[in-house]
């Protein structure tokens, strides 16, 4: 099935500007999930079996999840799991609307299967968000698995009033996911990336917990799980502190990584003034940079933080990599656009061999064996 999308469907997609094509495959999508039907027929063709997962308190039908910037409207909500995915992380939002950097501003480099975009957090705000979640609960097509929501910081809000518009955003939606990510690791946002400061980020997550403290009162329910979405152009010690951190202030895990602002390798002439596009580079080329994050991860956290690890995951032995260096959950974004919606089914069964492979009952015992 791969094959088919790779010589037939990805061609004329990529003949095509690439957000246009997003935006317009999203558009088809938002279709599909409005009727039951479609979505049980893109089920029948695409669903994976089950592989179960559980972590930071929920349990996932599979580890392999849709990345955050796809469904950034919560356009398609219920269609990624008839899919196959077994987790959605949607966003990145903002707590005020914003248009996001211009056009263009999403690029395929293809002869190194990335892409590199500068977005910057195009988004409705977390108010509009909300009312489009809560309209896919209200037609009773919310999706059975985890659905995660991932928080960016307004542009034009000042860097010292972050932690204020993350809990703002925090609270509008706290009702409606699972799990929340808050990224301060995109790098198109100016400056955002030094929210990853133990300063800022620590006002920041104190300020979540806050918030989500009072939630667990008014509803008299539990707390969401809440993770840190860093960057893999870090330094160690950097690294080490936001760690530090995140296991002093109770937060639940670390999604490691979001796109680098780095270019290894080379390309052909014809795709240099491409590949020196600014934005956030992902795919292939940011693979083992993300792996080494998350294996660096599990060691100095003796394997006691949750990971979702994600960046450059195109097969079953890439996610197995990351499985096997520390993280519970992977994420997809660019090997989709690459591959197409059969990769999910490739890489849930591939896993299912590797377990069998390796003399193991299940992903949990795979996490960390190669750290
Ligand atoms: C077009 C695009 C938009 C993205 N938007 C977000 C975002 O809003 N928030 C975020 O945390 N990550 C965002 N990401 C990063 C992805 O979630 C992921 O971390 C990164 O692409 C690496 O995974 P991949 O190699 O599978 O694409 C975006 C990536 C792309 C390509």
């Amino acid at each position: 099935m791969s094959w088919i999308y790779r010589q037939f469907i990805r061609p004329v997609l990529f003949s095509r500007d690439s957000e246009a094509i997003h935006n317009q495959t999203m558009r088809i999508l938002s279709r599909i999930g409005r009727s039951p039907d479609f979505c049980d027929a893109l089920r029948t063709l695409y669903g994976t079996p089950d592989l179960p997962v559980s972590t930071f308190g929920l349990n996932f039908p599979s580890p392999i999840g849709l990345a955050a910037g796809m469904d950034k409207q919560g356009e398609a909500v219920p269609v990624w799991e008839c899919l196959g995915f077994g987790f959605c992380e949607l966003g990145g939002i903002t707590r005020y609307g914003q248009p996001g950097n211009p056009t263009p501003r999403m690029f395929r480099i293809t002869e190194k299967q990335a892409l590199i975009n500068r977005m910057g957090f195009n988004n409705p705000g977390a108010e509009v968000f909300s009312t489009a979640l809560q309209a896919w609960k209200d037609r009773n097509q919310w999706p059975n698995h985890p659905v995660g929501i991932n928080l960016g910081k307004t542009k034009t809000t000042e860097l010292g009033n972050a932690a204020e518009d993350y809990a703002a955003s925090f609270h509008q939606l706290v009702g409606l996911a699972d799990f929340f990510v808050i990224n301060v690791s995109s790098p198109n946002t100016p400056n955002l990336r030094k929210l990853q400061d133990r300063k800022h980020l620590e006002e920041i997550l104190k300020e979540l917990q806050k918030e989500n403290r009072s939630f667990k009162k008014r509803t008299h329910s539990t707390e969401k799980p809440i993770l840190v979405k860093i960057s893999p152009d870090l330094s160690w010690n950097a690294l080490d502190e936001i760690l530090e951190l995140i296991e002093d202030s109770g937060i639940q895990g670390i999604v490691a990584t979001n796109t680098t602002v780095h270019r290894e390798g080379e390309v052909s002439e014809r795709t240099r003034d491409l590949y020196s596009q600014e934005g956030g580079l992902s795919g292939a080329p940011l693979a083992s940079r993300s792996t080494e994050v998350i294996r660096h991860i599990y060691r100095q956290t003796n394997g006691r933080l949750p990971i979702i690890g994600v960046g450059g995951v195109f097969s079953a032995d890439d996610a197995w990599e990351k499985i096997t260096s520390g993280a519970t959950l992977v994420q997809i974004y660019t090997g989709l656009v690459y591959e197409g919606p059969s990769l999910l089914r490739e890489i849930v069964r591939g896993l299912e061999n590797k377990l069998e492979e390796n003399g193991l009952e299940k992903i949990e015992d795979a996490v960390g064996i190669q750290a």
